[in-house]
């Protein structure tokens, strides 16, 4: 099952989109080492949140995503920047080896259940020496969201519901282990701090009327009597239900590197 983002492509960057900050996008080329005109290809791109900061830092970016209606919004920000979009899964990538001197990555890999395959590409296309950039950028199970989540998810699946929202990596310790699998060395990170600022009421609403993907393979019948259950554990377990909560808490682009010879 592929996630693709058509849907959502006229919406996301009022709810998500808004692109990295341009110190972020330095602090992490400096921590990687990377300068402008270096080459990078950034998977799962959506409407270019992450890319287009590396491209304004003078990055020639190749940005790719499943979705062709993501990457035509991404393309409407991305005028006189070095940048091409593809239409393409990150697990089945048609670059040669060795091409990029960074491949980057935000907020995808819980969408793939194919993702060790995606790290596994990532460390193809990369040059021996070049790195691997990644935000995990979906919170961790103690997260309020990532709680309420969790009920959803343990509901959905005493539903019987076979096409599970989030079927990719469920952790980014997870995701760490694979990237340290692999024969990347971790650099550091640059921290970027909470996300987008919500409350609990709104997030329901989100997942409810379908702007989240967790419920977009389930039938009305069963989201309705899940989502029922959800508002009650919500209520019991965290009261107010118009609190301020991020979303999430906190984030990192973090930063691997490849050996300058391959095993
Ligand atoms: C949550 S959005 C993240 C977009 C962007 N990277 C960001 O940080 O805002 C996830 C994106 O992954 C894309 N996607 C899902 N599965 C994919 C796959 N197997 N290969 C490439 N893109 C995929 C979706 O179409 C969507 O645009």
């Amino acid at each position: 099952m592929t996630i693709n983002y058509d849907r959502n492509a006229k919406i996301y960057d009022a709810r998500h989109g808004e692109e990295i900050a341009p110190h972020i996008a330095r602090n992490v080329m400096e921590l990687a080492g990377l300068e402008a005109g270096g080459s990078q290809l950034d998977l799962a791109s959506g409407t270019g949140r992450g890319c287009l900061a590396f491209a304004r830092q003078g990055m020639t970016v190749t940005a790719s995503d499943v979705s062709a209606e993501m990457l035509a919004t991404l393309m409407l920000k991305a005028s006189g920047l070095e940048l091409s979009t593809h239409v393409i899964k990150a697990g089945d990538l048609p670059f040669e080896d060795d091409s990029f001197d960074a491949v980057s990555m935000s907020r995808a890999l819980y969408l793939i259940a194919d993702w060790r395959r995606v790290i596994g590409e990532a460390v193809r296309v990369v040059k021996p020496g070049g790195v691997f950039i990644h935000e995990w950028g979906s919170g961790s199970e103690t997260d309020v969201y990532g709680r309420i989540r969790g009920r959803l998810r343990d509901l959905l699946l005493r539903a019987g519901v076979k096409q599970i929202f989030h079927p990719g990596a469920r952790t980014e310790t997870q995701v760490e282990a694979e990237i340290f699998a692999r024969g990347f060395k971790s650099v550091g990170a640059v921290e970027t701090g909470p996300g987008l600022s919500t409350t609990p009421r709104k997030f329901i609403e989100k997942i409810v009327n379908r702007e989240c993907s967790y419920l977009w393979d389930v039938s009305d019948e069963i989201a309705a009597s899940a989502m029922e259950k959800v508002w009650i554990y919500t209520c019991e377990e965290f009261g107010d239900l118009d609190q301020e909560i991020f979303m999430p808490e906190n984030s990192w682009w973090r930063v691997y590197r490849l050996p300058k010879s391959r095993a």
